[in-house]
């Protein structure tokens, strides 16, 4: 097989023939298509085989691959501006366009990916508070960051490890972890260092442990908690930004954070990181105040161009949003159904476009340690079944099933199809 062939070579150069762990598929029984091309819902590996995507590169690709008016923008964007690092019209239309058509955010900064954009608001809300303590909660991830890599979601509990080699005690020891969707846990950390915490940083729909949407009274008691004893709150959104709603998950819960990253879909698929907020805090930001964060290719115009391309469309398209909502709940009604006739165990959650199948015994799925209770095992098989049935989905239980806009119901029909000849 020519996949075959890539991927063992690409062993050779790159370490686990790959540039991002997870896309290894080291927990399941297969080698990785190698990826040639990708069209709406579509994806065709090297050996033509056809995919109906419902990885959609992790979140990026909302609009599916290849959108007409992404790839213009793209084209025509690239004749003239590849790259200046100086300032450009470009990025002024994408950071006004953010700004004024989501909540929130007076002024943004961009940067190149997920991570940068978490760190950097993590740094800035440090820089603005004067204080050094974080608290993260236990399967939220928030990209490759020292300081995050403590009980981490994503590619590091695929892994089954608690953090990573190659983290200083003292990067971490700043981080104080709690549990999701469990109130009393966030109090205890600030009843005992209240004082010292600089920010709280969370996904309010966490879609690196599977997806698990956090509770209303949850989230608002957090914001109280950090109103009450001067931290920033901090929504991580790049991959819940523009997907679960345009305006992200604050905007389902109503809840106002101090500052929101995004990613992810901002770049309408090119490398792409922004984090934003109230414009005191931004201010802080170097060259107008003390912290300082830079990058040569933030704000690149190409990646600029895409991202505006990709946000106008969505904005000025809401029924998208409706589409998205009736294809992520008819997936949900039909995978519960079908489990319910096999009796298969499994739990079922979704926050619009994002979706989880979890294999457990459990009711329910709310946290890290319900999360891992999970039956990896089930799922390897699950996943094997699914994709020699055309049906790509991320190679582990503890990623979410994203949805795009050229996804049609027939393409929900062949998902419920592969599923309902799933044998445990
Ligand atoms: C919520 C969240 N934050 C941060 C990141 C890191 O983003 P990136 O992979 O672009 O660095 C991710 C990546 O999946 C994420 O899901």
């Amino acid at each position: 097989m020519i996949s075959d062939d890539i991927f063992n070579e690409s062993k050779l150069y790159m370490p686990g023939g790959v540039n991002s762990p997870v896309r290894a598929f080291k927990d399941v029984p297969l080698n990785p298509p190698v990826i040639k091309k990708g069209k709406g819902a579509y994806i065709y590996d090297e050996d033509g085989n056809e995919y109906i995507d419902f990885v959609c590169s992790w979140g990026p690709m909302l609009l599916g691959h290849c959108d007409e008016d992404v790839v213009n923008a793209i084209k025509s964007t690239c004749e003239n501006a590849i790259s200046f690092g100086a300032t450009t019209k470009i990025e002024l239309d994408l950071a006004k366009y953010i700004c004024t058509t989501v909540d929130n955010v007076e002024m943004l900064r961009m940067v190149n990916s997920g991570t940068e954009a978490t760190m950097s608001a993590v740094k800035l809300a440090r820089g603005y508070t004067g204080r050094n303590k974080i608290i993260k909660f236990a399967g939220c991830y928030h990209g490759h960051f020292d300081d995050f890599l403590v009980d981490a979601g994503s590619g590091v509990m695929t892994e089954g490890i608690p953090g990573s080699a190659g983290v200083p005690e003292d990067s971490i020891k700043n981080t104080l972890v709690a549990q999701y969707n469990d109130l009393k846990s966030v109090e205890k950390l600030f009843e005992k260092q209240g004082s010292d915490i600089a920010a709280v940083i969370i996904e309010a729909v966490a879609g690196n442990m599977g997806v698990i949407p956090g509770d209303e009274d949850f989230l608002k008691g957090i914001r109280k908690l950090c109103d009450k004893n001067g931290s920033l709150l901090i929504f991580d959104e790049v991959m819940s930004g523009f997907r679960v709603a345009y305006k992200g998950a604050q905007s389902i819960y109503g809840i106002k954070p101090d500052i929101t990253t995004f990613a992810k879909i901002i770049g309408g698929g090119l490398p792409c990181g922004a984090y934003g907020g109230r414009k005191d805090i931004m201010e802080k930001l170097s060259p107008l105040g003390p912290v300082y964060q830079a990058g040569t290719m933030s704000g690149n115009p190409v990646v600029m161009a895409a991202g505006l391309a990709t946000l106008k469309k969505l904005h000025t398209h809401p029924e998208y949003y409706v589409h998205l909502e009736k294809l992520g709940k008819k997936l949900e009604d039909g995978v519960k159904d079908i489990a319910k006739k096999k009796k298969l165990p499994v739990v079922i959650n979704r926050c619009g476009a994002m979706f989880a199948l979890f294999f457990t015994e459990n009711s329910e799925v709310r946290n890290y340690k319900d999360a891992k209770k999970c039956d990896t095992g089930i799922f390897a098989k699950y996943f094997e079944h699914m994709i020699s049935k055309g049906i790509y989905i991320a190679p582990s239980q503890f990623e979410a099933v994203f949805l795009n806009v050229k996804h049609t119901e027939q393409d929900i029909d062949r998902f419920l199809e592969a599923f309902s000849t799933f044998e445990i």
